[in-house]
């Protein structure tokens, strides 16, 4: 089911992502609204949500003024996101003042963070349910529609939802999200989402496989495979069902299937879907993988490669497991083996013990990546995480911002002059829409994740469709140009 959009999107871990929206089916009597905070995979975990909620009875709807039930699933990577979401939570307030009926749940990170702190901290909240107890939902909301507050934390070794089919909420109809795998075994001494996600779980091939073809022949034509560390994807046929992929990229029993091998059957689906993939952490992304981005077209020539730091001291205390000298000699190979590939990072600026010399070496390891978009955060210390119980947060948060400021302008400076260095060049589009500012413009991205924006003067185009484009021109965050046939 693809439909109209009505959920809002909040995005505090990555910005300028795609919005989102949910598909309302006309005869439901309850309906729920939900609004999501945080990375992709909260969104892909919403979808899910939405998908359990349907088949108990229950519509969407995009007024939170319409609905029987709130549902805000949340995030807690950095103290902003989780006041974000206190504060929204007040403003519910009046809403269950005027429709005391009216059930608001948490969902997410910081439901499993606070857990039942949460329903004394926050007196308006009926449930409270973190990641892996979606299943859940359902009869706890019926348990809260009888009065009794519930609470449902438990975090799962197996849970994938793998057998839940999700309902595209704000869907574009081209671009979508596919969860791979569950939780982190990484335990970087900053980040919370261990606590929050839980163990690392991959999800079983042969259902990634089926959800990918769904979305292809339901007209989509992009997918991205979600993971908090793609990289580490391993199914092994000890797993309940398993199956694997052999060397022509079909799945056989026996062999283990790794994220190489499942790329390429993703990319296998057909020629006309796009996979991309997020994220990949530093150290477990393979040469495999990177010959198998090499090896298909459709597999976008893009990499999300958080570096965190460029300092090697720093690193250690972050335990991301590599040097500066790693991080740059795998930069070295993505471009040896991918010529042109996009690149993007996360930096943390203000890390525990941070000095000017370890800023600086973050800087200049920005100069020698040349990245082409980064997120950038300074450091924000969560409660229960390695780095809030061994370091002391001592570095003031006016140097915090100030670092954050120059690794955002040095930033700025280099996407420009990227983006500049395109102008010329004729890109493969694929057209997600018409563009923000005008309905006689396309709007699309390049295989290297660049959004390009583009005249609708052939109107043999559609949504969906791929163009080629000469680039004429630029702005910061945009490649303009004219469609042209080849
Ligand atoms: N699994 C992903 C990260 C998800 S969190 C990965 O390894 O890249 C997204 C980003 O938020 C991280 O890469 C990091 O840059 C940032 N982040 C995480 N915890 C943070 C904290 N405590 N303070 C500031 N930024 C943080
Ligand atoms: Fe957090 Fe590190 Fe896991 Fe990413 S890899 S989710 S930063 S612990
Ligand atoms: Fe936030 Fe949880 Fe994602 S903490 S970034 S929503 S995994």
């Amino acid at each position: 089911m693809f439909g109209e959009g009505l959920t809002k999107i909040h995005d505090e871990s990555r910005q300028g992502e795609v919005l989102p929206a949910i598909v309302a089916p006309i005869d439901f009597d309850k309906k729920f609204y939900i609004e999501s905070y945080g990375c992709q995979m909260n969104f892909a975990d919403s979808e899910v949500v939405a998908s359990i909620l349907n088949s108990n009875g229950f519509g969407g709807t995009a007024l939170p003024s319409d609905a029987d039930v709130i549902l805000i699933n949340t995030c807690s990577i950095r103290e902003k996101a989780e006041q974000t979401i206190r504060k929204r939570l007040t403003e519910f307030r009046s809403l269950k003042k005027q429709n005391p009926g009216l059930l608001i749940g948490v969902l997410g990170c910081m439901a499993e963070r606070l857990k039942s702190k949460f329903l004394e901290e926050e007196k308006l909240v009926d449930i409270v349910v973190g990641p892996d107890a979606y299943k859940s939902l359902p009869g706890l909301l019926q348990q809260a529609e009888a009065g009794q507050k519930g609470v449902n934390v438990l975090l799962s070794r197996d849970e994938t939802y793998s057998d839940i089919s999700p309902v595209r909420l704000n869907s574009n109809g081209v671009t979508a999200f596919v969860s791979i795998m569950r939780g982190c075994n990484n335990m970087c001494s900053f980040c919370v989402v261990p606590f929050t996600r839980g163990r690392e779980r991959s999800r079983e091939p042969q259902s990634i496989l089926i959800e990918c073809r769904d979305l292809f022949e339901n007209g989509f034509r992009e997918v991205t495979l979600l993971g908090q560390n793609v990289d580490s994807y391993y199914w092994h046929s000890g797993q309940q069902n398993g199956l694997s992929v052999n060397d022509s990229g079909v799945l056989a029993d026996n062999n283990p299937v790794t994220f190489a091998d499942l790329l390429r059957s993703v990319a296998e689906i057909s020629p006309l879907l796009r996979v991309r993939f997020s994220t990949s952490h530093p150290k477990d992304i393979t040469d495999e993988v990177l010959h198998t981005i090499a090896a298909y077209d459709n597999i976008c020539k893009y990499i999300h490669l958080p570096v965190q730091s460029g300092s090697t001291r720093i690193l250690q205390l972050m335990n991301r497991t590599y040097t500066r000298e790693w991080y740059i000699a795998k930069i070295d190979r993505i471009r040896e083996l991918i010529p042109g590939c996009g690149l993007s990072t996360d930096i943390i600026t203000g890390f525990c013990t941070e000095t000017d010399e370890d800023h600086q070496d973050t800087m200049s390891l920005m100069e020698y990546c040349n990245y082409d978009l980064a997120y950038m955060f300074f450091y924000s210390e969560r409660p229960g995480t390695l780095a809030a119980r061994r370091y002391i947060d001592d570095v003031p948060e006016h140097i915090k911002k100030i670092r954050l400021q120059e690794v955002v302008a040095l930033h700025r400076l280099q996407s420009l002059n990227n983006m500049q260095k395109e102008v010329g060049k004729v890109m493969k589009v694929l057209i997600e829409g018409d563009s923000k500012k005008s309905s006689t413009d396309w709007a699309g991205r390049s295989d290297n994740n660049k959004v390009v924006v583009f005249p609708k003067e052939n109107f043999c185009l559609q949504k969906g469709g791929y163009a080629n484009v000469l680039i004429t021109s630029c702005t910061a965050g945009t490649l303009i140009g004219k469609e042209i046939n080849l």
